[in-house]
C-alpha cells in the first residue's frame, strides 16, 4: 500500500469542519454524545463530523421521512440524521449491543428527537427480517453500518425493506485501501469487498462509492433502488 500523509487528511477534515459546524440546536448534544460514549467505553468509531453532515444533506435531498439505521453505536448518526427528519418522521436504529444502545438512547433524547427515534436491540439480521414478516412500510433511507461481514445480509434484507427511490448508503466500504485486496485477510475487509460487488452487479441499485478522508481513506456507498 502507497503511503499517505494522515496528517494531512486530518488536517483537511479538520478544516472542513470548521467551515460548517453543525447546524440547528444540535451542536452542543454531539459533543456530549461524543463524550459520552468515550466515558461508556464506547469505540470512537462514528462518523465523522463532515460525514454526519453528508447523512443529513443526503436524508434532505431524499425529503426521507422514514430512516432505519443498521449500527447505532453511540447515537451519533442517528443525531445528524434525526435532525434532517419532518415532525412526523421516524428512524429506526438497530444495536446488537444494550450498553450501546442505552448510551445512544440518552443522546438522542438530550438531542430532543427521544419521540422521533427507536434505537432496537437485538441481531440486526432478526430485527429486519422481522420487520419483513411484519410488512413494515418500506424505508425511504437506509444507513448500513454495522459488522461488515454481513453487509452484503443487511443489503439482501434492506432491498426487502426498500421501495424505488429508496436511498441505501453504506460506511467504511473502502477501509484504508484494504478493500483493495483479491482476498482481504480481515473478515470485516472482505465484508466491505462483498458488499462493494455485491452494489455493482445489482441489478436493482445505481451505485457510487464517495471516498471520505478520515485518519484514514475510507468510504461510503450510496445506492438508489430502482
Ligand atoms: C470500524 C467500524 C466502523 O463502522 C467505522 O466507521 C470505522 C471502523 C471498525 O470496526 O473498525
Ligand atoms: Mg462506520
Amino acid at each position: 500500500m502507497e503511503p499517505i500523509d494522515e496528517q494531512l487528511l486530518e488536517r483537511i477534515d479538520a478544516y472542513i469542519e470548521t467551515l460548517f459546524p453543525a447546524p440547528g440546536d444540535v451542536p452542543d448534544a454531539l459533543e456530549q454524545c461524543l463524550r459520552d460514549a468515550e466515558a461508556a467505553g464506547l469505540p470512537a468509531i462514528q462518523v465523522s463530523p463532515n460525514e454526519g453532515r453528508l447523512l443529513h444533506t443526503i436524508a434532505k435531498l431524499a425529503r426521507a421521512a422514514r430512516i432505519l439505521e443498521i449500527g447505532a453505536l453511540g447515537g451519533y448518526s442517528a443525531i445528524w440524521l434525526a435532525q434532517s427528519l419532518p415532525a412526523t418522521g421516524s428512524l429506526i436504529s438497530l444495536e446488537i449491543n444494550p450498553r450501546y444502545a442505552a448510551v445512544a438512547r440518552a443522546s438522542v433524547g438530550r438531542a430532543g428527537f427521544g419521540n422521533l427515534v427507536e434505537i432496537r436491540v437485538g441481531p440486526a439480521g432478526e430485527s429486519l427480517r422481522g420487520m419483513i414478516q411484519s410488512r413494515a412500510e418500506p424505508f425511504d433511507l437506509i444507513f448500513i453500518d454495522a459488522d461488515k461481514v454481513s453487509y452484503v445480509e443487511y443489503l439482501d434484507l434492506s432491498m426487502q425493506l426498500s421501495r424505488p427511490g429508496t436511498v441505501i448508503l453504506a460506511d467504511n466500504v473502502i477501509r484504508g485501501g484494504r478493500v483493495l485486496e483479491d482476498a482481504p485477510a480481515d473478515a470485516n475487509d472482505a465484508g466491505a469487498r462483498a458488499y462493494n460487488q455485491a452494489i455493482a452487479r445489482h441489478p436493482r441499485l445505481d451505485s457510487l462509492i464517495l471516498p471520505i478522508l478520515r485518519s484514514r481513506v475510507d468510504g461510503v456507498a450510496i445506492s438508489i433502488v430502482r
